[in-house]
């Protein structure tokens, strides 16, 4: 069993994540300065496991909150999820961006180097296969400029990360790209609770639902998709947190640097996650066709072969299982955490 030091642990997956790591014997040690949760959500954790982790308040820019950690705890690998992740947000202050994601990442990775902790897991993105890369996304394709600075702060990141193990073997590094995380844990106890209005579909629809917002705008119904309206790969949140499991096991047993995607290499439209999560749940989602959302790519997915074939994960969980993950933990919780 490992010691973990899961960064941005407070947040939506690494929450998640910190269960799977409690649940499967680890030790976990989360460092979050809680810009965008709350500790609530680690409370309960720490609840629904029955086990206990350590949690520092503190930012992965600070080299005292990062020596403090690494001098107390006997770190054996690092799940790095801090970091902004608003796409609309990080065009109108890219400094933040570039400051919390990329000088944060690199404050960490030297308190690493310092430390001699050489095992990390790092939240990427399918944003870095840029614009012009036909779906299924595969490992292997060139990388492409992303259209937003968010995903070009992760597509930095990941060259930075390449280089380093290139530099020194002793690094062992996992390049995770996420596609589009939903759901909740089964018990409705932690679950995505966004600040202000939520730029991100499911929890939009949630909040539909529960009557915090009166209608959901569906951005496009003339993209070339079978319905007209964008598709993504949508994955439940606890398939992701187990494939940091996944991706921990690989880690601990080989060098270098490698990259996964994380999906279930199914497309589903915006139309589609409405019209079942009316279904799955029996409550009505009032829409409107809105206006194209600029950024927008009409349909990506994933190609999961590899992470199937070398991490030994594949996603358990159907769609069904996400809206009512999602739905029961919007219920159980109106407000969110707060
Ligand atoms: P989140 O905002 O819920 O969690 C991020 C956590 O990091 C928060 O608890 C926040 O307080 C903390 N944090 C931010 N800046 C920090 C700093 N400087 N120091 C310490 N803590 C800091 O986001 P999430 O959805 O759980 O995403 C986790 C990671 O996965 C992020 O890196 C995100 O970019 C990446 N990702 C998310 C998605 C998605 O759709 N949710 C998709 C692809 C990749
Ligand atoms: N959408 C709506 N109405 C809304 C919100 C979203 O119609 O109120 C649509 C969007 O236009 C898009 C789809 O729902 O077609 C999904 O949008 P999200 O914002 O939920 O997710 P994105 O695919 O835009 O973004 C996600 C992550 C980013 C990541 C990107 C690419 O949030 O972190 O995938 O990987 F960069």
């Amino acid at each position: 069993m490992a010691k973990i030091l899961v960064t941005g642990g407070a947040g939506y997956i690494g929450s998640h994540t910190c269960v799977e790591l409690l649940n499967a014997g680890h030790q976990v040690v989360v460092l979050d300065n809680l810009s965008n949760s709350s500790e609530e959500s680690l409370n309960r954790v720490q609840a629904l496991t029955g086990k206990t982790l350590d949690f520092i308040q503190g930012d992965i820019r600070r080299t005292e909150d990062l020596d403090q950690v690494f001098n107390t705890h006997q770190i054996d690998a690092v799940i790095h999820f801090a970091g902004l992740k608003a796409v609309g947000e990080s065009q109108k202050i890219p400094l933040a961006y570039f400051d919390n994601n990329i000088n944060g990442s690199i404050a960490l990775i030297q308190a690493m180097q310092r430390a001699k902790v050489f095992n990390f897991i790092f939240s990427s993105s399918a944003t870095v296969y840029g614009e012009s890369n036909p779906s299924p996304y595969q490992e292997k394709m060139p990388l492409g400029m992303p259209n937003n600075n968010y995903g070009y702060t992760k597509l930095v990141i990941e060259q930075m990360l390449e280089k380093i193990a290139i530099a020194d073997p002793q690094w062992s590094i996992a390049l995770l790209r996420y596609f589009n995380p939903v759901g909740a844990h089964q018990s409705g106890r932690i679950g995505e609770d966004p600040q202000g209005i939520p730029n991100n579909l499911m929890p939009f629809v949630t909040q539909v639902a529960v009557g915090r917002r009166d209608k959901l705008s569906i951005f496009g119904c003339d993209y070339e998709t079978q319905d007209g309206t964008c598709e993504r790969d949508f994955i439940h949140v606890v398939d992701l947190a187990q494939a940091h499991l996944c991706a921990l096991t690989n880690r601990l047993e080989s060098k270098g640097c490698r990259a996964w995607n994380i999906g279930t290499g199914k497309p589903i439209s915006v139309l589609e996650i409405k019209n079942t999560f009316e279904k799955v749940n029996q409550i009505a989602i009032p829409f409107e066709f809105a206006e194209r959302r600029t950024g927008d790519l009409p349909s990506f997915y994933a190609d999961s072969t590899r992470a199937q074939q070398e991490l030994g994960w594949s996603a358990q969980y159907d769609l069904e299982d996400m809206l009512i993950d999602s739905w029961n933990w919007q219920k159980q919780n109106p407000k969110g955490y707060h």
